[in-house]
């Protein structure tokens, strides 16, 4: 039997939620029984009636998984599968940081560890983050981590000035405004769609800056036909499956790099999704107070997002 009917057949008997981010490799995606950005996949976790999820992303997903389903069995394929924006806030590091500033709060980006998000307020996501913070009151002060990327964007467009924590992610932050402009030059006829992880100055010459799922919204509404693309080469699985008629370009950091594939996210393989089928591995473990620190700024996110009218 192929490998995918083995994973298919053994989700079925093993009544197994699998939870795929759109930078896995397309194999993985279509094994997904969702696949999403983390705003939606945090929903689909929230959601599931599944005993068990396994999710294909890396460690921060499976924990925020695990945090809001503590009963039930959270694996995936691979432990390594980290993420340098999350590695980027250091628990000790992070509580001095906030240490200095005792009036305000913390809206902390869902890319950190589940450990960062027991001192945070409330939780964000690229597809939530701008409307949580308008959201709340203008003289509000606010310590916005780890991403100084995205915090930096939100800044720029909310008019604050939340304190920025200095992580990032390094995919998204090595593209340069310098090589980004030469591709523009190259492909004139092309639309540049841009993730707010990026550096401000690649932000500043996008036509678009948005989420993963922002940005697969915006492309299947354009009426342009082209596209350069600054984010994680996995979203081009979904773009060119919704838009078959479209061209995509992504944008790297240099001439012929593969940059862009996420190396944390890229660990997953579909020897591994099986294997961790089988064997019900790599179970993903917190204790309970950090599970119960942790939730409360997750259900705050998901409880905004909802009276926002981002998620149903
Ligand atoms: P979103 O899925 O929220 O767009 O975030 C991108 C990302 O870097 C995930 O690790
Ligand atoms: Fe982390 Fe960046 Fe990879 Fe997303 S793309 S998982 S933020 S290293």
């Amino acid at each position: 039997m192929e490998i995918r009917e083995r994973i298919l057949e053994l989700k079925r008997k093993k009544n197994v939620i699998i939870l795929g981010h759109y930078y896995q490799i397309p194999e993985i995606q279509d094994i997904s029984d969702y696949v999403g950005d983390s705003l939606a996949l945090a929903q689909q976790a929230a959601q599931t009636d599944k005993s068990i999820i396994l999710f294909c992303g890396v460690h921060f997903m499976g924990e925020t998984a695990k945090i809001l389903n503590p009963d039930k069995k959270v694996i995936i394929p691979d432990l390594n599968a980290g993420c340098s924006l999350a590695d980027s806030c250091p628990y000790d590091e992070f509580k001095k940081f906030k240490d200095n500033y005792p009036d305000h709060i913390v809206i902390s980006y869902i890319n950190c560890s589940a450990e960062i998000k027991t001192l945070s307020d409330i939780i964000c996501t690229s597809g939530n983050a701008l409307q949580i913070v308008n959201s709340l009151p203008k003289d509000q002060k606010i310590i916005f981590a780890p991403d100084k990327n995205l915090g930096g964007y939100i800044n720029r467009m909310t008019g604050r000035n939340m304190v920025l924590y200095h992580g990032s992610c390094e995919v998204h932050d090595l593209l340069t405004a310098e090589y980004t402009l030469k591709m523009k030059q190259k492909y004139p006829d092309h639309l540049l769609i841009a993730h707010p992880e990026c550096n401000d100055a690649v932000l500043q010459i996008a036509d678009y800056v948005g989420s993963t799922q922002g940005m697969i919204k915006y492309v299947k509404q354009s009426s342009c036909k082209k596209f350069l693309v600054a984010t994680e080469n996995g979203i081009l699985h979904k773009l060119q499956a919704d838009n078959p008629d479209k061209e995509f370009v992504v944008v790297t950091q240099k001439e012929s790099c593969a940059c862009n594939d996420c190396r944390h996210m890229k660990l997953n393989t579909m020897e591994k999704v099986l294997a961790s089928l089988e064997e019900e591995k790599y179970e993903i473990n917190l204790d309970e107070e950090t599970i119960i620190n942790a939730k409360r700024p997750i259900e705050k996110m998901l409880s905004l997002s909802k009276q926002l009218g981002l998620i149903k």
